[in-house]
């Protein structure tokens, strides 16, 4: 068998963690690395010229881990259309253009994964296809977002102040390049978003999803929360309704002590699946981070060479967000 041929489309944070994986590996090689800038560190062709990587019949696999929308979305396309199969950590594409990106793969015959965009490191979307083999999920929930757990558990455990505790996230690498979308809730709605389409097979979009952030979460909040044995936590959650349509939103909500939730620490993320018959099952790990984000990348690529050639669901259809409930459960 010939190694796996590898263009990594970014070699940043997460493509940097990547590229060090593959390093150790006799099964996978790094044919190119796309790069602006020169990288005489690195051990592999590197090139700025995208056309060289998409025309070059031996590149089997392009993992973009470049992030942002452009030319991350039209570099995925042109790779898709190309035959190649896609790995993915870009949450930003996966939730802005899902259905355009699932039925690109599906055309093509190629593989299209993205399990390092929600959960970090935690195999969560693999998971939850597993489910979905056999039978249906009724409602995902949790915690998507490291940053702003990070913040609310530091700020909780050791009274650090918002400012400090962000600090300290950014500098460990868990925050995005512009912390306010982590902050806002912006990161963990994309999570959800995609979570949400896979778990029911549908096609929801960002602005419908009611979101909140951590903004407006104040110390007096988290000593109040402790008063009543509660621990404040940014809670993603979605649930098929009967109408077919989806509530789904993200903000934060007091916890009770002795829930799993409550009890998620640093930069880790706890993602939850109910399903008809095996009711609330979870899902947990490191939610952001350089090396555990590769890791899952690593695994969608060795899913990709152990024969899978398909995304994590079949099914696109149009769905409302109602949230019109006034109940609001997390568990
Ligand atoms: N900024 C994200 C987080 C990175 O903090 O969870 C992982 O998606």
């Amino acid at each position: 068998d010939r190694p796996m041929r590898i263009a990594l489309l970014g070699c940043g944070t997460v493509g940097g963690g990547v590229y060090e994986f593959v390093q150790e590996r006799t099964d996978m090689e790094i044919a190119y690395v796309l790069s602006r800038r020169p990288r005489p560190d690195l051990n592999c062709p590197v090139t700025s010229d995208f056309s060289r990587i998409v025309s070059d019949p031996t590149v089997d696999t392009a993992i973009e881990v470049m992030g942002g929308r452009q030319p991350a979305y039209e570099y995925m396309c042109a790779a898709l259309r190309a035959g190649k199969n896609v790995v993915t950590a870009n949450k930003q594409l996966m939730s802005e253009r899902y259905g355009e990106l699932v039925q690109l793969a599906r055309e093509n015959h190629v593989a299209l994964r993205c399990s390092a965009a929600v959960g970090g490191g935690i195999r969560w979307l693999t998971n939850l296809e597993s489910t979905l083999d056999m039978e249906p999920v009724l409602r995902v929930s949790g915690i998507m977002n490291g940053t702003t757990n990070y913040i609310l558990d530091t700020m909780t455990t050791s009274g650090l102040k918002f400012e400090d505790a962000l600090r300290q996230a950014q500098a460990l690498g868990y925050a995005e390049v512009d912390p306010t979308e982590d902050l806002n809730g912006a990161d963990a709605r994309r999570k959800l978003v995609i979570s949400t389409n896979v778990a029911f097979g549908c096609v929801v979009q960002e602005p419908e999803v009611t979101t909140f952030g951590i903004a407006g979460v104040r110390a007096c909040d988290i000593g109040a929360a402790r008063k009543m044995h509660r621990v404040v936590k940014l809670m993603a959650s979605a649930r098929l309704l009967d109408s077919g349509d989806v509530a789904c939103y993200l903000e934060p909500a007091m916890m009770p002590q002795g829930m799993h939730e409550a009890a998620v620490p640093e930069n880790f993320n706890l993602i939850s699946i109910t399903g008809m018959h095996i009711g609330k099952q979870s899902f947990y790990g490191q939610g952001a981070g350089r090396f555990p984000t590769a890791y899952n990348v690593m695994q969608d690529c060795l899913d990709i060479r152990n024969g899978l050639t398909r995304f994590y669901t079949d099914k696109l259809r149009p769905a409302r967000v109602d949230n019109s409930s006034i109940m609001r459960p997390y568990y």
